[in-house]
């Protein structure tokens, strides 16, 4: 028997999040598929590792004040993109690409949009490949497209944004040590895309020769 239910919106926030935890789960099992056949084909993992995370409350609350949206589920599913957000760290940029690739040639999977701060770093020097997806989640009557943040770097793109990140928290800094630091972090982050180029170089060596 069918009811004409109303929910009010904290049920539906409960449901709503469960939906996105569903996609974090389509999404990552989709990726160890693949990275299992790759491995079996290529003798090594493209990714390295893993992390996904559901946005918290609190970020997902600043956001909406951010953006000036009334904080209903409605207007948090429609305007924020990186509700579930998915991480995968690879050894080496080539498979960055790769894996974005084979994410997008999923029959299922949408790619909405694509922000590529490997070719265009952002000022900061912050790079990675930034993909916003939709994923079907099939519920016991009804499927629903649920969007997913993946983020896809390298094992040195991580190292350096963890750091920049652990800065962004520490505005208590006085002004020239927080000057010097971004300096010093620009530097790292054009050392460490050096540091990329030269590693896929001597992994392209290896493999033309094997
Ligand atoms: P939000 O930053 O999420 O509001 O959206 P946006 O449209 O500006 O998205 P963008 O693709 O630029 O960044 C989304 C996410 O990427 C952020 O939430 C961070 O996780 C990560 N990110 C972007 N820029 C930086 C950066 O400069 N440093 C670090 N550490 N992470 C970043
Ligand atoms: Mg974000």
């Amino acid at each position: 028997m069918e009811l004409p239910m109303s929910f009010n919106e904290e049920e539906l926030w409960g449901r709503t999040l469960l939906l996105y935890n569903a996609a974090l789960l389509e999404i990552g099992t989709k990726l160890e598929i693949l990275n299992n056949e790759f491995k079996q084909a290529h003798q090594y993992n493209p990714i390295e590792h893993i992390t996904s995370r559901i946005k918290s409350a609190q970020s997902i609350a600043k956001k909406m004040r951010h953006n000036g949206r009334e904080l209903t589920v409605e207007n948090i599913v429609k305007y924020i993109n990186d509700i579930a957000g998915i991480r995968i760290i690879c050894s080496f940029t080539n498979d960055i690409y790769r894996i974005a690739d084979l994410i997008a040639k999923q029959s299922d999977i949408t790619v909405l949009k694509v922000k590529d701060y490997i070719v265009n770093p952002k000022p900061n020097g912050y790079r990675s490949l930034h993909l916003i997806v939709e994923v079907p989640i099939f519920l016991q009557d009804e499927k629903r497209l649920m969007k997913v943040e993946v983020q896809l770097r390298t094992i040195a793109m991580e190292f350096w944004a963890n750091l920049e990140h652990q800065l962004r928290y520490k505005k208590d800094l006085p002004p020239e040590v927080i000057a010097k630091t971004e300096a010093q972090l620009y530097e790292c982050a054009k050392l460490s895309s050096v540091l990329d180029t030269h590693m896929q170089d001597i992994k392209d060596t290896i493999e033309s020769h094997s």
